[in-house]
């Protein structure tokens, strides 16, 4: 079938096999070249404190992937990834996490390293009972948890009830640009406030409950390593998207999962660790209002000053600082991981915020880098490939 790029709302409604390929074959030579010393600013990866057996919770595709590609191709580590994508039928495309991951477990494969992918919920208490069954049979035990779910609903493992998370502003209703990222076009976006229910649901979707949860049962089922520890991201962003992200629904959601850092660390003993990273294209940002228009200005300020990275350079930055000694030497006044480190400089996040004001609702955006954003979602979907030919019939299912 030919195989095309279609969005709606946003969001991409296939995936091209071979252009996902391209994707995680060209993150996977960056990190072995990055693992050498061989990129400026990056140091080799250091190979003897590297993380060996390591269990990905959201590794198919946006930061859990770079997260399982760096893990592997700069740290020989095996993988586990638990994620939730579509296969692909004849005349249907997989989404593009099912498309990675099976590129991944190849190249993987081809290395000698053991690499597995489950594609069940993560939140069912059967996935996570495979998930035990799996590190038993085949690692005995993982030293690394990575938690990078992304998801707009949860299923109760103990009640059945489904949970939706919802992106609002709390107390009041908020507006603010945006862009429209097909036409270019600035907006003006408003949003009505949340209730107290769905700012609960948002928690219980996105908090921390399931990572808690996760690390519970791993440690119950024999299967964390005496020295295991656990990381999951988490995003503060610039005061201009404070009332959307960091103090709307969402940012409740993140400071739970902040917060049960310490309560893993404290009543499971398990070293538990936040990141908080940098504001990139994925699949799960894509839909945050008002975000475009702030990555695609960012984007522009942080390549002028050579700043900028993308999510397997932020995750090689992590695991080569932070993740290969014991602890991570680099934590805020309250204990999380900074890799917003370059976002947050003062010079960049003064520049964003002229360049916003410039913005005029109704005429096409001024200054922002609209084309990385969008050449950088197409890719996530293996679209936008100059050498990858898109008007060839291909089969949906082989990969
Ligand atoms: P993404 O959409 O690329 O990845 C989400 C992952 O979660 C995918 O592997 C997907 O299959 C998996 N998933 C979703 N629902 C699932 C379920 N029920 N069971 C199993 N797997 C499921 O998103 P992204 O952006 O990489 O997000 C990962 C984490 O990073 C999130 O916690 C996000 O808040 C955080 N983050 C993202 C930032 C960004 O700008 N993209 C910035 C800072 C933090």
């Amino acid at each position: 079938m030919l195989i095309q790029k279609k969005i709606l709302h946003n969001v991409s409604l296939t995936a091209h096999p071979q252009g996902c390929a391209r994707y995680v074959h060209d993150e996977i030579a960056w990190t072995r070249r990055a693992a050498t010393g061989a990129i400026s600013g990056y140091v080799p990866y250091d190979m003897e404190h590297a993380p060996e057996r390591v269990l990905v919770l959201g590794g198919s595709t946006g930061y859990g992937m770079a997260s399982r590609i760096v893990a592997a191709f700069a740290g020989n580590a095996a993988t586990i990834n638990v994620s939730v994508e579509r296969q692909p039928a004849e005349k249907k495309t997989a989404t593009p996490g099912w498309y990675a991951s099976r590129v991944f477990e190849q190249e993987a494969q081809r290395q000698g390293l053991f690499a597995r992918s489950i594609h069940a919920d993560a939140f069912s208490s059967e996935t996570k009972r495979m998930t035990i069954d799996l590190i038993k049979e085949h690692l005995q035990t993982v030293d690394l948890v990575i938690y990078s779910l992304a998801s707009p609903f949860r299923t109760d493992p103990e009640t059945g009830t489904v949970y939706r998370s919802v992106l609002k502003p709390i107390g009041a209703p908020f507006s603010a640009l945006s862009v429209d990222t097909g036409t270019g076009i600035i907006e003006n976006a408003s949003f009505e406030p949340a209730d107290e229910l769905q700012i609960a649901e948002t928690i219980k979707v996105m908090g921390g409950e399931d990572w808690l949860l996760w690390i519970k049962a791993l440690k119950e089922g024999g299967c964390l390593a005496p020295k295991a520890k656990t990381v999951a991201y988490s995003y503060i962003g610039p005061h201009l998207t404070y009332p959307i992200y960091r103090e709307g629904t969402i940012g409740k959601a993140k400071e739970d999962l902040e917060r049960t850092a310490s309560v893993i660390a404290d009543t499971i003993g398990v070293p538990a660790y936040i990141s908080v990273n940098k504001a990139l294209v994925t699949r799960a940002s894509a839909v945050i209002p008002v975000v475009p228009l702030y990555i695609s200005i960012l984007y522009q300020v942080m390549e002028e000053r050579g700043l900028h990275e993308s999510c397997i350079e932020q995750m090689y930055r992590l695991f080569s600082t932070n993740l290969t000694s014991d602890a991570p030497t680099q934590l805020d006044a309250e204990g999380r991981i900074r890799m917003d480190d370059r976002e947050m400089l003062p010079e960049v996040q003064r520049e964003v915020e002229a360049r916003w004001n410039r913005q005029i609702v109704g005429q096409p955006a001024i200054d922002g880098d609209l084309r990385t954003f969008n050449r950088d979602y197409d890719r996530i979907h293996g679209f936008g490939y100059d050498d990858i030919d898109y008007t060839k019939d291909i089969s949906p299912t082989e990969i």
